[in-house]
């Protein structure tokens, strides 16, 4: 046994004697026959398309429901890729509505990111590809068609899209069958076992809440475990309704990553929001729980307006067996560089607010989505603090395309619950209260999406367009000479690779190297990471591209300088 395996046991023993007598299932009987076994969607393979359709599934025993889904799968297939990987996957719409595939987290070109602008049509197919480059982590996908994206989600269009790295190996995680993708939905049971879509004006006003929860596609489910430590990788793929996340019997688990990947350290808790859109990695070790007990992940009763935090079972751990996943709590993730708000060059407010029942009542900064209307202009790699202003009783998990951003403060507190301290795309913004987060986008330039996570919501038009501007020129930039030489690369002109050398005169700085090409558009994200200081030299290897002038970027530490690569074929 590793000894930090150990410590974790000795440290919930007080937990477990308590949960043990007040649970139903006593000494070694096997709590079966009631539920479901936990579904797991297949996963994508290489060369796979994804094809858009109708179709029959079991949802419930014995009936089927009808769901609009990918490759007649609900929940959609997962995909796993590595970071490094460029992806790449044939979208086919075969259904009788105009669709996109959103990949929520993925810092990806505008024109791959499924925005509404960009449907593809009935009968019409779309090759998306990018590459990822971001950190490993929980990702999601679904549809994004105007007006349609609620329908889409709620009838079954979503599913997990899965970055892994080796560097998340180093720390001795629970990985495999002790990895387990697990995506929350609510349906409502009066129109089960199908998945109507039809919301009141209440519904459009609050969120369409479901009272049925389903855990990947499964009802009543249960899933069996052994006496061991498991990472869940949690996502609200619900249309409107917000989970407080815990354990029927109060035990704390580790909070171990954010919607952009692993957090600087696995911080305990025990209730966790979880609102639309948003993705949390926990780790939750079973050891404390005799073979034959239970132990069910619910959310918790909180106030809300309707049936908004209304308690709920989620999903049943049923302890069978003592077999060990040799996963850890890491003690030491690596550091994440927190922005400084002294840093910011500027502050958007985005007010929230509710208007009359019907069309647009769902606003920011008073307006509903026109997809042809800019909205913000955003420029690059400039931190800026957003505020978001919640001016109603309503939650409203706000959500931003291309970027990943950093929660500062709530109602001016910065001292954050450990969910917010890491890398995110989706915060939730309680009624009448006041966010603010740090963002910077210096990835891809072009147009991208601000919106409510509520579906309802969004399509109801709580949605901006914000255009990330093209990196500047190189004489814009006031680069210290002092904190790094970018060299001329070597050869230039070159044939299909060519290397960039540079050079660190402080230790451990952030370093992004980009090429883009002469429109301002990315091209490929060479190195994104920490460097300690000296000589680095890197390798692009352009034979896939086409002859022409691109741009190699540099930026440390928030400073960027850039060269000019000449490809001659
Ligand atoms: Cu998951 Cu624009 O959304
Ligand atoms: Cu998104
Ligand atoms: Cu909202």
């Amino acid at each position: 046994m590793k000894r930090r395996d150990f410590i974790i046991k000795s440290a919930l023993a007080g937990a477990a004697l308590s949960a043990y007598q007040i649970l139903p299932f006593g000494g070694m009987k096997k709590v079966n026959g009631v539920g479901n076994t936990l579904r797991f969607p297949p996963e994508l393979q290489q060369g796979e398309s994804l094809i858009f359709n109708s179709s029959n599934v079991e949802v419930w025993p014995g009936t089927t429901t009808q769901v609009l889904s990918l490759n007649n799968s609900y929940p959609c297939p997962t995909i796993r890729v590595q970071k490094g990987d460029d992806f790449s996957v044939l979208f086919e719409n075969q259904y009788t509505e105009e669709a996109t595939i959103h990949w929520h987290g993925l810092l990806v070109p505008e024109l791959m990111d499924g925005q509404p602008k960009d449907a593809i049509l009935p009968g019409n197919s779309y090759t998306y590809s990018f590459p990822v480059f971001q950190r490993a982590g929980t990702y999601f996908y679904h549809s994004h068609a105007h007006h349609l994206t609620a329908k889409h989600v709620y009838k079954g269009y979503a599913g997990f899209f899965i970055v892994e790295d080796d560097n998340e190996l180093q720390y001795g995680l629970p990985t495999g069958e002790y990895d387990i993708p697990l995506l929350i939905q609510d349906r409502h049971s009066i129109y089960q076992p199908q998945f109507n879509y039809s919301p009141s004006n209440m519904d459009r006003m609050l969120g369409y809440l479901g009272d049925v929860p389903l855990v990947n596609g499964t009802p009543e489910a249960f899933f069996e475990v052994q006496r061991t430590l498991y990472r869940f990788r949690l996502l609200n793929g619900s249309n409107a309704r917000v989970y407080k996340i815990a354990f029927s019997d109060n035990s704390p688990f580790w909070v171990l990553a954010t919607d952009g990947g692993l957090k600087d350290e696995a911080v305990q808790m025990n209730s966790v929001y979880l609102s639309p859109g948003e993705r949390l990695d926990i780790l939750f070790n079973f050891n404390p729980y005799a073979i034959g007990n239970s132990i069910t992940l619910q959310s918790q009763n909180f106030s809300g307006v309707g049936t908004q935090g209304t308690q709920m079972d989620l999903l049943r751990f049923d302890i069978i067996g003592d077999l060990s996943s040799g996963g850890i709590v890491p003690q030491n993730l690596a550091p994440i560089n927190y922005y400084d708000i002294n840093d910011i060059t500027g502050t958007r407010t985005f007010t929230l607010s509710q208007g009359m029942m019907g069309n647009g009542m769902h606003r920011i900064n008073g307006l509903t989505y026109d997809m042809n209307r800019i909205d913000e202009n955003i420029p690059y790699d400039k931190l800026e603090e957003w505020k978001f202003i919640n001016t109603t009783n309503n939650f409203h998990p706000m959500h931003v395309h291309g970027v990943m951003f950093q929660v500062h403060s709530r109602n001016g507190n910065t001292n954050l619950s450990p969910n917010d301290r890491g890398w995110k795309d989706t915060v939730l913004v309680n009624p009448n209260e006041t966010v603010s987060v740090l963002a910077k986008f210096n990835d891809y330039s072009g147009i991208y999406l601000l919106h409510c996570h509520n579906l309802e919501h969004e399509d109801d038009g709580m949605m901006l367009n914000i255009k990330i501007d093209a990196p500047t020129n190189v004489e814009d930039e006031k680069a210290r000479p002092d904190t790094f030489e970018l060299n001329q690369n070597y050869p230039n002109p070159f044939n299909s690779s060519t290397k960039i050398s540079y050079r660190l005169n402080n230790p451990s700085q952030n370093v992004t190297l980009s090429i883009y090409d002469v429109n301002g558009n990315l091209v490929e994200k060479l190195f994104d990471g920490v460097q300690s200081a000296g000589a680095h030299t890197i390798n692009w290897n352009a034979s896939k591209y086409s002859s022409g002038t691109y741009f190699g970027r540099v930026i440390v530490d928030g400073l960027i300088k850039i060269i000019k690569l000449v490809y001659l074929k």
